[in-house]
């Protein structure tokens, strides 16, 4: 298991209309990788952005692009998002027809792959894929919208999912999102996450390269 935190700030808390001056503030801060929160107010209640965005993006930052898709059926569009210049994706376990076959796509295309899940659906769901993913991520909120409170059944996922890699020989990158402050870090940290997420703890606050800081070290302190 890797002993640093990374961190992927969520811009879906960054203030849109000047999303490369929010963008350039974590850069220069030592974020590790950028969150992209795709939605498509289908799989989530939620409209985000889409390939347009994300190869914008990909112009204004040196950063890897952490591209979390909430969309149904990922399997048809994934490649918008990998020409895009995707460079993690992560996609839902719920709402992917091949999981293997997404997986390997991404992998296939150069990105590394990364599969999440929904709350509400237990970590053995993931079980079959262990090996063929660079990133897991614990959803610790139910997904579709920034600033909500963590799930602290989410400590117990990840500390399941942990123990779970181990016996598999498995070491992807556990990951976090939703609710991420300075206090959750900790637990999940504790529990084995080695990602961390964060919109609202980062964007919304005065200084956000100092505040991703603060949670990075937060977390990093527990492990
Ligand atoms: C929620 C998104 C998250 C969100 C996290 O559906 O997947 O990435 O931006 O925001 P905070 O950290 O504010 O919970
Ligand atoms: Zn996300």
């Amino acid at each position: 298991m890797s002993d640093r935190i990374w961190m992927s700030p969520s811009i879906l808390s960054a203030d849109f209309g000047s999303l490369a001056a929010s963008i350039t503030a974590v850069e220069a801060a030592g974020a590790d990788m950028l969150h992209v929160d795709v939605m498509d107010g289908h799989f989530v209640p939620n409209l985000t952005i889409g390939p347009p965005v994300v190869k914008a993006l990909k112009r204004v930052t040196g950063l890897p692009l952490d591209v979390h898709l909430m969309i149904d059926n990922a399997d048809a569009t994934l490649d918008w998002y990998l020409d895009a210049g995707a460079d993690w994706v992560t996609v839902h376990v719920e709402a992917v027809t091949d999981v293997p076959g997404v997986l390997t796509r991404i992998r296939e295309a150069g990105a590394k792959p990364g599969l999440t899940l929904n709350p509400a659906t237990p970590v053995e769901a993931m079980a079959p894929y262990l090996t063929m993913v660079d990133l897991l991520l614990v959803m610790s909120v139910n997904p579709g919208f920034g600033g909500q409170s963590f799930m602290p059944g989410s400590i117990m996922k990840v500390d399941r999912l942990a123990f779970m890699c181990a016996e598999a020989g498995v070491s992807p990158l556990i990951q976090v999102d939703g609710g991420i402050n300075e206090m959750t870090a900790v637990e999940v940290a504790k529990a084995g996450a080695r990602a961390l997420v964060a919109g609202n703890a980062v964007f919304c606050e005065p200084d956000p390269g100092a505040a991703m800081e603060r949670i990075r070290a937060a977390a990093a302190a527990a492990i």
